[in-house]
């Protein structure tokens, strides 16, 4: 086997929620850069198609876009036929939109917390109760759900996001165990800090930012890129016997 080959992605489809921007972006352009042709969804269309265009100049792959609210599961099933009408069946999904709301329990709504819940754990739930079966009938795909180093260690003021990530990496593990037998992996990542939109309250505060260095071993937060890695790993061959596992990628912080 020619190691690096076992990397390459052509002629291969995926589909990255929340691929318009920060992580979803970098992980939507690794993909095609290795050879996939990619949709992305989320629910801001002008985002969308900037990034989809901005992919497929970059890398000459096939790229599309859907805007759907992922926590609605029938715009969910119409943003999933409507990519793979353009692209054709999806063998890659990554489920990687994500919000998060902080503050004491307390100081929290209902709302608050069904929202977090909603786009972080249920659209996951949603998102692969429809491909994944699709791919176990066609032998071969992968399934990776964005964690967060908050499904293992818990901060104050984090309970739907925490509660949220530690659910994702079970569901994963879950639908690892129902398709392990189909050629269908199911992963997790759980990314450390990284500097996106979802962290500007941390970005613009330097006692947070610092508070956040400090609990890194590395002492410093993500580059973004450095998501894309793990990303192309996971939905390629080159991990066919990784399944059910959780990767983090956070500068040593759960070592701790
Ligand atoms: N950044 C970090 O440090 C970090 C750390 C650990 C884990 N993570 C996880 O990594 C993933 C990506 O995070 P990020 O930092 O890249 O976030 P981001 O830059 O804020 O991007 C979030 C993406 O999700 C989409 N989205 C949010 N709600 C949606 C909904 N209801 N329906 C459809 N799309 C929706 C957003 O687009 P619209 O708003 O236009 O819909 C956007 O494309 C998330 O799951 C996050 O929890 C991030």
């Amino acid at each position: 086997m020619k190691v690096l080959e076992s990397f390459r992605l052509d002629g291969r489809r995926a589909l990255v929620t929340g691929g318009s921007k920060g992580l979803g972006k970098v992980i939507a352009n690794a993909l095609a850069e290795a050879g996939a042709d990619v949709g992305i969804v989320s629910r801001t269309e002008s985002e969308c198609r900037q990034t989809a265009d901005a992919i497929a100049a970059q890398t000459g792959r096939r790229t599309m876009f859907a805007t759907a609210d992922l926590t609605n599961s029938v715009q969910v099933q119409s943003a999933i036929d409507l990519v793979q009408s353009e692209l054709g069946p999806i063998d890659i999904l990554v489920n990687n939109a994500g919000i998060n709301t902080r503050g004491l329990a307390q100081e929290l709504s209902e709302e608050d917390f069904d929202a977090v819940l909603g786009i972080n754990l249920k659209a996951p739930f949603l998102c692969s109760r429809i491909l994944g079966p699709q791919m176990c009938e066609r032998g071969w795909g992968r399934v990776i759900n964005l964690g967060s180093i908050l499904g293992a260690v818990a901060l104050p003021g984090r309970a739907p996001y925490c509660a949220a990530k530690a659910g994702v990496a079970n569901l994963s593990r879950v639908l690892a165990l129902e398709w392990a037998q189909k050629g269908v992996t199911v992963n997790t990542i759980c990314p450390g800090p990284f500097g996106t939109d979802m962290n500007k309250p941390l970005l613009e505060d330097p006692e947070k930012y610092k508070a956040f260095v400090s609990k890194i071993p590395m002492g410093r937060w993500g580059e973004l890129e450095e998501i894309a890695g793990v990303a192309v790993f996971l939905a390629s061959n080159a991990s066919s016997f990784v399944t059910g596992s959780t990767v983090y990628v956070d500068g040593g912080w759960t070592a701790q």
